[in-house]
Order: C-alpha cells, then structure tokens, then sequence
C-alpha cells in the first residue's frame, strides 16, 4: 500500500494504460483523480470497479479535461483540489497520435506537439504547486518513438522532448523535494492497435517474445511515483520488453538464414 493517504491525478485515465495505473494506484490505495477528455468512460470504468471494490467511489473522482486546452487543465486540476485537497502523484499518459505520418504539416505538428509535449507542461504547471506542498512526484509517459527511430517524425520528437523536460525539471524541483520521471513503453496492448487486429504481429520485434500489457507500464509507473524511487529523478526508463536493447541483434534473427 505504497500510496496510502495519497491523492493522485491521472491524465489520460479513461482508458488503456492510465486506467491501467490509476487502478494499480487505487491497488495500492491511493485516492485517484481522473482527468479525461472521455469523462464518461472513466465513469464507467469506476462504476465497474466499484462492483468489486466498495471503496471506489469514496476514493475517486472523473474530471473532463483537455490536455491541449490550458484552461480546462487548470479548471480541472482546482477541481480536484477543491475535491481532495492535495496532489502528492501526477501521472501525465494522455497522448496518442493519429497513426498517420504527416511529414512536416504545419497543422499535424501543432496537434502532435500539443498533446504529447505542451499537454504534459500544462499539467505539470497546474499541479507544481501543490506538488512542492506534499513533496511529490511526477511520471510522464513518453515512447520508445521518443528514443530511437520507430516513425512518427512529429510524435517522436514530442515525446523525446519529455527526456529533456523530466532532466529540467528534475534539477529545477529536486530542492523543492518533487521528482520528475519518464516511462518509455514499447508496443502495448491498447485500443489504439484495434485498427490494426491487434499488436500481436509485432511480438518477434520483442526479444521478451511479446508485446506490452497496460499493467506492464502501469507497474513502472507506480514504482517511479513510489517511495522506492525516492532517489531516482531525471531518468527515461524504457518499458519495452527488450526492444531498444538490440534492435539490429533482434531483426537479424528473424531473417531466413
Ligand atoms: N499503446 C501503445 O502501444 C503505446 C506505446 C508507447 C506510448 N504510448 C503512450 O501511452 C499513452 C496512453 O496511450 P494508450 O495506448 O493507453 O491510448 P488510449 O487511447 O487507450 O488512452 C489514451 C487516453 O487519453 C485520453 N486523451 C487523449 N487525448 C486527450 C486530451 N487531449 N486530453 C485529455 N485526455 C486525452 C483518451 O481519452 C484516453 O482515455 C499515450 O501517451 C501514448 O502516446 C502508447
């Protein structure tokens, strides 16, 4: 119960891999904002839990909110303070692209930049100082595209710029006690695989033999937003099932001899 008397804000967690952490947060009895742009799935994912655990409701809140929209972020987050009176956890997973390369579009870079890089900066700024109040902590989640080349010009480069952003910060609030951390998944079950039958075919691309589970990332998630990260800030972990390790090692053995 690392997260007992905690409150935390999830971006991001109707859905996938931030309703994959704020129930492993709830797991380990935090009480859990959930901030969405899909407020009635985050609703319905409570109400199910609910079913099974009786002290859902008491223990959470769903809050709409965009991410690309500062001033929904701030309506949201006076929200939940309004609502808990504190934010000790920020995990900032709202993000995605359209799966479509736009190359150097103009418009597609705006929207790309904005929910994945300047999304997470709104957050951040929303939530600092009540993060400075509580000594808190906060996990950003990028992607393997932000590390090495996957494709995705305008995803990747949002997502690398949450690397640099996690080390700024990390040095800017590590007086003030609040650390700052990046989770880089490799390919993770999700719906945003579902227009492609699933992710499975890329398994041989992992040398851990399979693709990621929304549980994998929330676990690295809370771990990083955990007292046993308490001296680790700064750091992009990647949560890849070995895919950055060796890509060319690992392509090589699929290769007909
Ligand atoms: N699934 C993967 O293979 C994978 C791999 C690497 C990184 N990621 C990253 O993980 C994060 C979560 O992705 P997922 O696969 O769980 O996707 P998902 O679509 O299942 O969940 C994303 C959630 O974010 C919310 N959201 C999207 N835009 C928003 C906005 N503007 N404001 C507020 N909420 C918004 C959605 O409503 C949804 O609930 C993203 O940042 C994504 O880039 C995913």
């Amino acid at each position: 119960m690392r997260f007992d008397d905690r409150v935390a804000v999830v971006s991001g967690g109707a859905n996938g891999i931030g309703w994959a952490t704020a129930e492993r947060l709830l797991d380990e009895g935090a009480r859990v904002a959930v901030l969405d742009r899909e407020p009635h799935a985050a609703a319905s994912q409570l109400e199910k839990r609910a079913v099974v655990d009786a002290s859902t409701s008491e223990r959470t809140a769903v809050f709409e909110c965009d991410v690309t929209d500062p001033a929904s972020v701030d309506d949201a987050v006076a929200a939940v303070l309004d609502r808990f009176g504190r934010i000790d956890v920020v995990a900032s997973v709202a993000g995605g692209d359209n799966a479509v390369d736009d190359g150097l579009d103009e418009e597609h870079w705006n929207a790309i930049v904005s929910l994945n890089l300047h999304g997470p900066v709104r957050l951040i700024r929303a939530c600092r100082e009540a993060l400075i109040a509580s000594k808190g902590s906060i996990v950003m989640v990028g992607s393997v595209n932000g590390v090495a080349a996957y494709g995705e010009p305008a995803y990747a480069a949002a997502k690398a710029g949450l690397t640099l952003l996690a080390k700024n910060l990390a040095v800017e609030l590590g007086p003030a006690g609040v650390r700052i951390n990046v989770v880089a998944p490799g390919t993770v079950r999700t719906r945003v695989w579902d227009h492609q039958g699933g992710p499975d075919a890329l398994s041989p691309l992992y040398p851990l033999g399979r693709v990621g589970e929304p549980a994998d990332i929330a676990a690295a998630i809370a771990f990083l937003a955990s007292d046993d990260a308490s001296w680790i800030t700064g750091v992009t972990l990647p949560v890849d099932g070995g895919s950055l390790a060796g890509p060319l090692a690992t392509m090589s053995r699929l290769l007909p001899n």
